[in-house]
């Protein structure tokens, strides 16, 4: 099944939209969720080279809401996550739209042309522009993404498998966080402690030596060790936003995955600490001001969501094939897209 292109090289440019579902208005959204794809390709099309990708994710709350289809395995609300001190909150959020691009303005046509048709259907609880700093950067000036898994890898990392959910193999989990950093604070620390903080040096990008990374560093407490054989990684495309005048700064944390526990554990880590208490230091210059977890599924269920049976239509079924093992008439399933 093609998936929606959750895999890219590291774009330039990025709008995140968050918007909740009103009233009523689920049979709208649905369908207009069937053009998504579609008007992407305009706009795209206009901009060969502007590399414009366009990313939906449905909520937890949502789906049922929106569809008749099951929900993915392991779609939920997300979690608050309560550290000592510090707090991975959960906010509302039915849809995720994550556009990107080369450039800022392909973002926003694609965003304005989604949002004349969702918009008075949903309302934005969140709208984030981000960019890329120099050379691949966060705003805490330190280059971001560098290990994020590639080619094979990176599938496995981001893709679900059609082992893992049939129905729903070459969608992803996705999981979004805006944090805010007080830079003032951060632009006070030596370098070297930033570096510490982060677990690699700033300017070359260098993992520190494990006897002088320090167990609580960014690093250390998401570098998952793999279980069974099975590596547990994430594919994260974090993007800064900021506004100079009122020195609001933050990071857009966005991180794809095929099984949406290990970024879980990952946020486990940084805010309940491995061992227990000992909590990622980026989170004294970083606050998590949104969480919520969305499922991007398959291009082709966005365009047409009947290509998964419901559940009574999946009984049904079994129904009319046992009857047919009965009677000995051969039975083909019709489950496309298992
Ligand atoms: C690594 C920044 C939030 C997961 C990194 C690195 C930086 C960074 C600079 C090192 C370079 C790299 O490999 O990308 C940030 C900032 C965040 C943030 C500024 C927001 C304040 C998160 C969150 C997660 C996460 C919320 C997971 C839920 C990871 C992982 C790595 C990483 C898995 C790679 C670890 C390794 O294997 O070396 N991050 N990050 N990050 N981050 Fe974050």
């Amino acid at each position: 099944m093609p998936t929606q292109q959750i895999l890219s090289d590291p774009a330039k440019a990025a709008i995140f939209l968050t918007l909740t579902i009103n009233e009523s208005a689920e049979e709208k959204v649905a369908d207009i969720l069937t053009d998504v794809s579609a008007l992407g390709r305009a706009v795209s099309f206009r901009v060969p080279d502007g590399d414009l990708i366009c990313v939906v994710g449905v909520g937890a709350r949502a789906w049922p809401r929106l569809f008749d289809a099951p929900m993915p395995k392991h779609l939920h609300e997300f979690k608050e996550i309560k550290g000592d001190k510090h707090t991975a909150v959960s906010t509302p959020g039915d849809l995720l739209i994550h556009l990107r691009a080369r450039t800022q303005d392909l973002c926003f046509e694609l965003a304005n042309q989604l949002m004349n048709k969702l918009g008075p259907y949903t309302t934005v609880v969140d709208e984030t522009h981000g960019f890329k700093y120099f050379d691949e950067r966060d705003l805490l000036g330190f280059v971001d993404g560098t290990e994020n898994p590639e080619g094979k890898a990176a599938v496995t990392a981001a893709v679900v498998s059609p082992e893992e959910d049939p129905n729903y193999a070459g969608g992803s989990y996705v999981l979004v966080q805006k944090y805010m950093h007080p830079l003032d604070e951060w632009n006070a620390l030596s370098v070297e402690e930033q570096e510490r903080v982060i677990g690699r040096t700033k300017l070359a990008d260098i993992e520190l030596d494990d006897d002088v990374k320090p167990t609580n560093s960014h690093v250390a407490l998401n570098d998952l060790d793999p279980v069974d054989g099975k590596e547990r990684k994430i594919i994260r495309d974090n993007m800064p936003f900021g506004t100079i005048g009122t020195k609001e700064f933050g990071t857009y944390f966005i991180g794809y995955a095929a099984d949406p526990e290990v970024t879980e554990t990952m946020l486990e880590h940084m805010f309940l600490g491995n061992p227990r208490g000992n909590y990622d230091r980026i989170l004294d210059f970083s606050t998590a001001e949104t969480g919520a977890l969305f499922f991007a599924p398959p291009v082709s269920f966005l365009d047409d969501p009947t290509t998964v049976e419901s559940d009574s239509e999946a009984s049904d079924q079994e129904d009319t094939s046992s009857e047919s093992e009965d009677t000995n008439e051969s039975h083909e399933s019709l489950r496309i897209g298992s």
